[in-house]
């Protein structure tokens, strides 16, 4: 009882803390919308790209080129997430989280504004520069919300208000998906103002941030401005005494000035990094090499293969499956775990992949099989809502301190991303060669993800950063002897032994 008084504290959620929150989340919104936003007009984009070549140069472009085209103008937008994610560790180091996400907007009403324009002036360059430009500032806001909304959660709902951003995400894919149907902005005149539209968002997102505060974690351990931290601390959790807080920010702050200084190459050199790393990055894997964007991508096409008469609602269907699982799992993740969470997501993914690969390679002998289709399909989107979803964007934030974070940010970011874009781009031919087995091939990758996370993988729930970097660190003491020594026992923390259990 006393203990459940101690914790409500911890726990209260302030709206100024919301409002905080909240306004990080656009940058998530901003990335489910793009990601979503290419698929229902691809017809129309095709016929614009076919339409201008015409007027240009007077010879019709070839269906060929007309493809390939449009597989570039798809892949090029992850190009961008690619660099975007690897400049977010640059970017937050110069002008701190809060600037960062201020100048990255300018990227959003760039690119929307290019897009938008391009059927005015006949230019289909102007779709594909605009895409990569959203790709960039996608890729950034991939680092950036997790990161700022990690440092600002207390510590008993970083998990939860991590799962936030991947609340964003899907509620932005889910818009796009709704926005993109040709009753609404989907048609031939409408779909510049549907790729435009993420002007709106960015620029609300600008109006919102002057009045959160920088990161307090980012203001103490960075910029040393303890006054500032305490401040930003009283209103963010709403009560006066936040010492502990600013305790366990002093602890990393001296930790991380004995650290060595953390580049990209030291992550992978030094061993108290080493094993983070590689479980940030292989988290990652998990969530793109699930074949999760197989779905999101493709899954009109797959649904028709499964004899579904009007596809485009079933992948609508999927997109609310995706949003509502999420939502399951905002209320789980603080009770049940990261760790079990994510093995039921990835366990779950990969039955329904088997579902999905019977039910498909037999419905052409029984109709009936395209419901069951269809359920697995559901399913597979619903278990990658409770787990690989969310957690891989904000578990890389809660595996490192505040030195190294935002390497490991854009290293694990860019792992994503790349792992993203060959999905995309290598899924269209894997299904030509494999047809309705397809799945099996992320069924395969699931259940090796499945079998790192049961040995790798360690629970983060309700531990501080300090708690859960000691806890790596004393690892790579065992392992590596006193070479790797961290400066655990300097700090004063209580170390807590990370174990995969
Ligand atoms: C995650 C993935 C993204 C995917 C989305 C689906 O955020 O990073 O690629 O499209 O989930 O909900």
């Amino acid at each position: 009882m006393q203990q459940l008084e101690d914790e409500r504290p911890r726990k209260r959620v302030t709206p100024y803390l919301l409002y905080c929150v909240s306004t990080a989340v656009i940058g998530s919104l901003q990335f489910g919308y793009n990601t979503g936003v290419i698929n229902a007009p691809e017809q129309k984009l095709r016929e614009f790209f076919q339409n201008v070549y015409l007027e240009r140069y007077g010879s019709p472009l070839t269906p060929e080129a007309t493809t390939l085209m449009w597989s570039f103008a798809v892949a090029i937008f992850s190009v961008g997430g690619m660099v975007g994610s690897f400049s977010v560790g640059s970017l937050v180091n110069r002008f701190g989280r809060r600037k960062s996400m201020l100048i990255s907007n300018i990227l959003a009403v760039l690119g929307g504004g290019l897009m938008g324009l391009s059927s005015l002036s006949r230019s289909f360059e102007m779709v594909v520069i605009g895409r990569l430009i959203i790709g960039l500032f996608c890729g950034l806001c991939t680092g950036l919300t997790p990161m700022y909304v990690g440092e600002i959660s207390p510590t008993a709902l970083r998990g939860a208000f991590g799962t936030l951003h991947q609340l964003g995400v899907v509620i932005g894919i889910l818009v796009a998906q709704i926005f993109g149907l040709e009753s609404l902005l989907g048609s031939s005149n409408l779909w510049p103002l549907l790729l435009a539209l993420t002007i709106l968002p960015a620029v609300l997102q600008t109006i919102m941030l002057p009045f959160c505060p920088e990161s307090p974690r980012y203001l103490l351990i960075v910029l040393k401005q303890e006054e500032e931290a305490r401040k930003a601390l009283v209103r963010l959790h709403g009560r006066e005494d936040v010492s502990d807080d600013i305790q366990e920010m002093k602890e990393e702050g001296v930790k991380m000035a004995t650290e060595k200084k953390a580049t990209v190459l030291e992550l992978f050199r030094s061993p108290v990094y080493r094993q983070p790393i590689i479980i940030a990055i292989v988290l990652q894997l998990s969530q793109q090499l699930s074949g999760i964007n197989a779905v999101f991508y493709y899954s009109t096409g797959i649904f028709k293969t499964a004899g579904v008469t009007q596809p485009i609602y079933a992948t609508i269907g999927a997109g609310v499956v995706n949003t509502v699982f999420t939502v399951v799992s905002l209320f789980l993740v603080e009770r049940a775990g990261r760790r079990t969470l994510h093995l039921i997501g990835l366990a779950g993914m990969a039955v329904s992949a088997l579902v999905m690969t019977i039910s498909l390679s037999l419905v052409k002998t029984n109709e009936s099989l395209s419901y069951l289709a269809i359920v697995a399909v559901f399913a597979f989107v619903a278990s990658f809502e409770m787990g690989p979803g969310p957690i891989p964007w904000f578990i890389v934030a809660e595996l490192f301190s505040q030195g190294p974070r935002p390497a490991a940010m854009a290293v694990a970011g860019c792992s994503n991303w790349t792992a993203n874009f060959l999905v995309g781009l290598g899924f269209p031919r894997l299904e030509e060669l494999c047809g309705p087995y397809v799945f099996l091939i992320f069924m395969v990758l699931l259940i090796l993800f499945f079998i790192f996370t049961y040995l790798k993988v360690p629970e983060t729930k309700g531990l501080t950063f300090d708690q859960i970097t000691d806890g790596f660190a004393n690892k790579a003491v065992q392992s590596s002897g006193p070479d790797a020594v961290i400066v655990s026992s300097q700090t004063g923390s209580e170390p807590v032994p990370l174990s995969p259990t």
